[in-house]
């Protein structure tokens, strides 16, 4: 089989596709065909060495995607040779074949694209304890969406849309803010305005809730933009990390409240993994959440599709197709 693997941390040039033995499914897993493989921006984290998702090396990168059952392991139960599975948060994902715990695997609905299970299930599942967890969106609430046209922030636009809130996306061209319109967003603005537009739509009071995934760039006015007890939800640092918060900030802001999330920790019991897969899952295939698949690669063209996720070249899901 074929895998990208990672001999040093660095810039895309370190990912090499290589041939390596067929993984063995042991006790509890599945050995899966991989039909597409999620690109997500933790993977570029890792890739750079960046802490805490740095890791072992040499390694196989890749946390999520689609594919099809070719064995069952010793003491697997509900899974069949020809099931369609899915998953996420399972390390090796960019490879022709992976062993997957049956335990993270989600069996994909035959209503739902294969894709399209990919594409949602590590930012589909994050938009999900976002807007439903983090902070439960309620109809009316003013909510800020950063970088609105991409993976996450298209499937948390529509999200909140479903939930009632209005949204205030960021982008940083016209062209994504058009993406970030077609989801929904009922505001479209730059980075170095949002913040005058977030005062004009809530007439000063600030957003109930900012759900940030840039970080360095947008961390000052995502606090700023807030209305009293306001919730900033820190999620990601796609601009790089914040420097050292002194939190007075939080007091002086407001009684600001906030969090810094990941989905391991929402997906942590089989139950919840089916629950918000499912819902996912559900809305896609009842047309309520549209999935946009912004860019599709060949695992050989792994280098590109991280220098372009980076290079902010990508809108909504980027997928890996091994061939
Ligand atoms: N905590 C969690 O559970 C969790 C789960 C999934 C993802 N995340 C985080 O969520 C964020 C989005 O992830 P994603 O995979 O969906 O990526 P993405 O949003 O598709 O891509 C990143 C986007 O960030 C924006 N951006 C702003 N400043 C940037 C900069 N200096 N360099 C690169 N991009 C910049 C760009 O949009 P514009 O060009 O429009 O600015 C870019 O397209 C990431 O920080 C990721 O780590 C967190």
């Amino acid at each position: 089989m074929r895998a990208v693997l990672m001999r040093r941390n660095g810039g895309p040039e370190v990912l090499e596709v290589v041939e390596v033995p067929d993984p063995e499914p042991g006790p509890g897993q599945l050995l899966v065909d991989v039909s597409a493989a999620g690109v997500n921006f933790a993977d570029v984290y890792q890739r750079q060495g960046t802490p805490p998702y740095g890791g072992e090396l040499p390694a196989v990168p890749g946390q999520e995607g689609v594919g099809t059952v070719l064995a069952v392991g010793p003491d697997v139960e509900g899974f069949a040779e020809g099931d369609r599975v899915a998953w996420a948060d399972v390390p090796g994902s960019y490879a022709t074949r992976i062993a997957v715990p049956a335990d993270r695997a989600v069996p994909v609905p035959p209503q739902v694209d294969p894709r399209n299970a990919a594409a949602v299930m590590l930012q589909g599942m994050t938009a999900h304890y976002l807007s439903h967890t983090s902070y439960p969106v309620a109809s009316g609430d003013p909510v800020v969406v950063h970088a609105a046209a991409g993976g996450v922030g298209l499937l948390l636009t529509q999200l909140v849309k479903l939930r009632g809130g209005t949204v205030i996306g960021t982008t940083s061209t016209d062209r994504k803010g058009d993406l970030a319109r077609q989801a929904g967003a009922d505001h479209v603005a730059r980075y170095d305005t949002f913040l005058d537009v977030v005062r004009e739509v809530t007439g000063g009071a600030g957003a109930a809730v900012v759900y940030d995934g840039v970080g360095r760039t947008t961390f000052d006015h995502s606090l700023a933009a807030l209305r009293r007890r306001g919730l900033l939800v820190f999620y990601g640092a796609s601009s790089g990390d914040v420097p050292p918060f002194d939190t007075a900030r939080l007091a002086a802001g407001g009684s600001l409240y906030l969090t810094r999330p990941s989905l391991p920790a929402h997906i942590a019991t089989r139950d919840e993994l089916l629950k918000r897969a499912a819902d996912v899952f559900g809305w896609v295939a009842e047309g309520r959440l549209t999935v946009r698949v912004g860019g599709t690669y060949p695992l050989s063209d792994v280098s590109r599709a991280h220098a372009d996720l980076e290079g902010r070249r990508t809108t909504g899901k980027v997928l890996l197709l091994p061939e």
